[in-house]
């Protein structure tokens, strides 16, 4: 695959710098970008907002195919509608941080956004998405949704690091309380049975603590293209 049908698959945990660095390297490469992240948030704030107790996993079974979701897939500015209502900011809610991971390990919710997710990173011309290379970012793309990937990537910082950086994107919310939410999620996140979190076979592993965004996009943007050209 040349830069125009490319597939970079950008995993890690909460808060390892993950959106903001794949969309400066979508911007960078003229790629398409997908957040699945925001598409397992977007399901999550749909059964908040229907009241379905999102620690009752059959009840998160049993409704999870109900919200119709579309995402945007251009790096300037990503988009996610559920039945046409933007919910890009009501998505990073402090209730939908706490909610999500519980619901991203019912089978059922994963299984219907699998599908979603290889349908937007093929380009399905009958559902009318874009086709072209893209960069997909969330925990099981490398392992799971895409393993043919060219490039995978394994996107981690210390939690403290994590931390810090997600209380000022959040306007200055507490560090500690922050940091305590992400090493939950972590642990909901590697620890549940399906597509847990884990570094992909053939994975870069790229620590972000002690760099800055320009210099981890440097480092990407590198990779791909020695993907591509080695291909
Ligand atoms: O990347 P994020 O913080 O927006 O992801 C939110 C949650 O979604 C994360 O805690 C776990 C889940 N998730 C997942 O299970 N699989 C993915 N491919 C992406 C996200």
């Amino acid at each position: 695959a040349g830069l125009d049908r490319v597939v970079i698959a950008v995993d890690g945990t909460s808060g390892s710098g993950k959106s903001s660095t794949c969309r400066a390297v979508a911007t960078r490469l003229g790629l398409r970008y997908l957040d699945t992240g925001a598409m397992f948030r977007a399901v999550t704030w749909w059964l908040l907002r229907q009241g379905v107790d999102v620690h009752d996993a059959d009840a998160v079974a049993a409704r999870c195919d109900e919200p119709v979701l579309v995402s945007g897939t251009d790096p300037a500015a990503p988009t996610i509608t559920v039945d046409g209502e933007d919910v890009a900011v009501a998505i990073r809610t402090d209730e939908v941080n706490r909610a999500v991971s519980p619901v991203s390990a019912v089978p059922q919710v994963r299984a219907r956004l699998l599908a979603e997710q290889r349908a937007v990173i093929a380009g399905d011309g009958g559902r009318g998405e874009p086709v072209g290379g893209i960069v997909v970012e969330g925990r099981d793309i490398g392992s799971v949704v895409w393993p043919q990937a060219e490039l995978k990537v394994y996107l981690t910082a210390d939690p403290a690091a994590r931390a810090a950086r997600r209380a000022a994107e959040e306007g200055g919310s507490d560090v500690g309380a922050t940091e305590a939410v992400l090493r939950e999620r972590d642990r909901i996140d590697s620890g549940r049975a399906t597509a847990p979190l884990t570094m992909a076979d053939g994975a870069v592993h790229l620590d972000t603590t002690d760099h800055t965004l320009d210099e981890v996009v440097d480092v990407l943007v590198g990779l791909v293209h020695e993907a591509v050209s080695s291909q």
